[in-house]
């Protein structure tokens, strides 16, 4: 008799801000989102892991007590053999795996973190065997690097891991990286929405990159004498740069110290419910990863400058790990779903249209524009899911 399935939910995530600062060890703040994977799962006799995904061609099923090593698969199955091999110490029974996404793929909302963590923690349900948050976190991010070459920090793992706490429910995370340690801050400042601006945009050499300014800020702190480039206090900035020949350890540097001082920012503007200051801090932190950091695109430019224009706009800032991908906006929360000040439509279609068409006319690209709202906690599916 076929087994029944089991289903669960995996949460994409937004940063709200602290870009590239998990690996230097430095605070960041993101959000768990309303979008993300559905997972559903049963367990197979034959010792399969046979995947389906919408939408998408199926991988070529492998062998659940030998998962292909990593390099061996370019698709998505590579992520599926990590997640087996290290989610599991003794050999398990194969599985199906079905999965359903609203995350766009690839840009920058975390939909790799939120498959993998959904992909351990499945694995685990099935073996009646669940892992700690944490323990499903660090198991993840070792497959990004592994199977997936991406030297990532902690903070999408985390952040999705955790999702299920009832202390998170509807709230954003203040985690500090070097620890690593969380607690929950308001999500939402009232009267406001985020929203996230999808340039469409691939994220060419994404992974090379990322890569590459993470050895750029190792190497600077190793200079410093620093077991990490978030580890220098704001103070010391400014003798430490002087202390850097390479220009680009200076720019990383910049960036680290001040970005880091921009996650306390916002944090008390989201206690506050500060909504200019927390555009103030959305957009400074833009410029640097712009001109700092150097990991925006003429399309995340473009798409930034666009929201900006919109008189609803606090504030607007490339997330995730940038050269493509998603930006996210503090908007007006009357100007997405109330009339507009013309009468014709709701005005959040206004703002839509009006960044839509800032970007078309900037990149020649179509923009894709939506809110999002914090993950609001796990419910129990008709199907037996745990969330
Ligand atoms: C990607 C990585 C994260 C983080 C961000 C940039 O999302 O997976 O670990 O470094 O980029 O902040």
């Amino acid at each position: 008799m076929a087994q029944s399935w089991q289903s669960l939910f995996s949460p994409g995530r937004v940063n709200l801000v602290g870009e590239h600062l998990d690996y230097h060890g430095g605070p960041v703040l993101p959000m768990a989102i309303d979008r993300g994977i559905r997972l559903r799962f049963r367990p197979r006799t034959d010792g399969l892991v046979v995947l389906a995904s919408e939408g998408h061609p199926s991988p070529e099923p492998f062998a659940a007590a030998e998962p292909p090593a990593p390099g061996q698969r370019a698709d998505w199955s590579a992520a599926a053999a990590g997640a087996l091999a290290l989610s599991r110490e003794a050999p398990g029974p194969g599985l199906d795996l079905h999965l359903a996404s609203d995350l766009p793929t690839g840009s920058g909302l975390s939909s790799s973190a939120a498959l993998i963590t959904g992909l351990i923690r499945a694995v685990r349900t099935l073996d009646g065997a669940p892992l700690s948050p944490a323990e499903v976190a660090g198991r993840a991010q070792a497959v990004e690097h592994r199977w997936l070459g991406v030297a990532c920090g902690i903070m999408d793992p985390w952040v999705i891991a955790h999702a299920a706490d009832p202390a998170m429910a509807g709230r954003a995370m203040r985690l500090d990286c070097a620890v690593p340690e969380h607690r929950a801050v308001p999500a939402e400042i009232p009267g406001t929405r985020w929203v996230v601006l999808d340039t469409r945009a691939p994220r060419t050499l994404a992974g090379s990159a990322y890569n590459a300014r993470r050895a750029a800020g190792e190497a600077a702190a190793r200079t410093l004498g620093l077991p990490r480039l978030a580890a220098l206090p704001a103070e010391a900035l400014h003798d430490a740069l002087a202390r850097l020949d390479d220009p680009e350890h200076r720019r990383l540097l910049r960036h680290v110290v001040t970005e880091s001082a921009r996650v306390d920012a916002l944090e008390a503007a989201l206690r506050a419910g500060d909504a200019a200051a927390a555009g103030r801090v959305l957009d400074a932190s833009h410029a640097s990863l712009r001109d700092d950091y150097r990991v925006s695109s003429p399309e995340l430019d473009a798409i930034t400058d666009a929201a900006r224009a919109h008189p609803a706009c606090f504030g607007a800032r490339m997330t995730g790990a940038g050269f493509g991908g998603c930006a996210l906006a503090l908007v007006e929360a009357g100007a997405w779903t109330g009339p507009s000040a013309e009468g014709h439509g709701p005005a959040g279609a206004d703002f839509a249209a009006c960044v839509a068409e800032g970007y078309r006319a900037a990149a020649g690209r179509e923009a894709a524009v939506f809110p999002v709202r914090p993950f609001a906690g796990p419910s129990r599916s008709r199907e037996g899911a745990t969330w």
